[in-house]
């Protein structure tokens, strides 16, 4: 297998920031691109996709696969993929082990699976028409959920692994979604951690959640709160040196607040990884 790049911190690329990154060139490893956004003919995105790129790394990040759908595979959005995928030459391409909708109709949700043989099979089977489709291995995303299916046979950390190991495809670790769901489920993020195959995991994502007692929401608004922080530092001990982006979707700050955010993962991990990655 392939063994895992590690091109450091990074921070997802948002349009409030474009100005910023260009003028200031921050020290980052690289940057994460909502693929969307970009799957478009021209105008202002394509614009600062192709300056920002030629200073930085790109990882593509996209919302719209569907794996777990039941629906055919989209074969206009993965031709448009494919195009992006030759312009950005991204470090890698991922979206989520979800499901968006049904009988075309787009819930712009992510919603989780029920995590069962069926649906095993019928991830692996997508996973690998994709893959064979863009000629490269993708990465999926542990997304957070608020809701299980009483059909589910195992839990979502064995299912992960498991599309992850049957289909060869790798893994990009969102320690917030673990968290939130963890929460909501009852369940222990150690274990979920635990399950997870190392050298499949390419990147981790964290987020700032809104904890609202009884339940907790992925809302991407806050800083990363002090839980995560720590099962970070765990999950990092445990993964050795992993591709590392902060995700700010709404209440997005100036760049400069982010760059100093993504400083406390550089102090937590940097002394776990720099035996590794010296
Ligand atoms: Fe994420």
């Amino acid at each position: 297998m392939t063994s895992r790049p590690f091109p450091g911190f990074g921070l997802g690329l948002r349009k409030e920031h474009y100005e910023a990154v260009l003028a200031q060139q921050p020290a980052l490893g690289w940057f994460e691109i909502l693929t969307e956004n970009y799957l478009v003919d021209g105008g202002k995105p394509l614009h600062y996709l192709d300056r920002i790129r030629a200073d930085y790394p790109l990882a593509m990040h996209g919302v719209s696969l569907s794996i777990g759908g039941t629906d055919p595979l989209n074969r206009e959005y993965l031709a448009r993929l494919k195009a992006l995928i030759a312009r950005v030459e991204p470090l890698w391409v991922s979206d989520h082990l979800c499901w968006t909708g049904v009988d075309g109709l787009n819930l712009h949700d992510l919603l989780p699976l029920p995590y069962t043989e069926e649906a095993l099979g019928h991830v692996v089977a997508r996973v690998g028409q994709v893959q064979d489709f863009l000629g490269r291995r993708i990465l999926l995303e542990n997304v957070s959920s608020y809701l299980s299916y009483p059909e589910s046979a195992m839990p979502e950390w064995e299912f992960l692994a498991q599309v992850a190991e049957r289909a060869d495809c790798l893994i990009l670790l969102d320690i917030n979604n673990i968290y939130v769901s963890a929460r909501n489920h009852g369940f222990d993020p150690d274990a979920y951690l635990a399950a997870i195959p190392p050298e499949r995991v390419w990147q981790f994502h964290l987020a700032g959640h809104t904890d609202l007692g009884e339940v907790v929401i992925d809302t991407h608004d806050h800083p990363v709160r002090r839980e995560v922080w720590n099962l970070f530092a765990r999950a990092a001990a445990r993964f050795g040196p992993v591709a590392t982006m902060i995700e700010r979707d709404d209440h997005i700050p100036p760049l400069e607040t982010l760059l100093q955010e993504l400083d406390q993962a550089r102090r937590i991990a940097e002394p776990l990884w720099t035996h590794e990655a010296a």
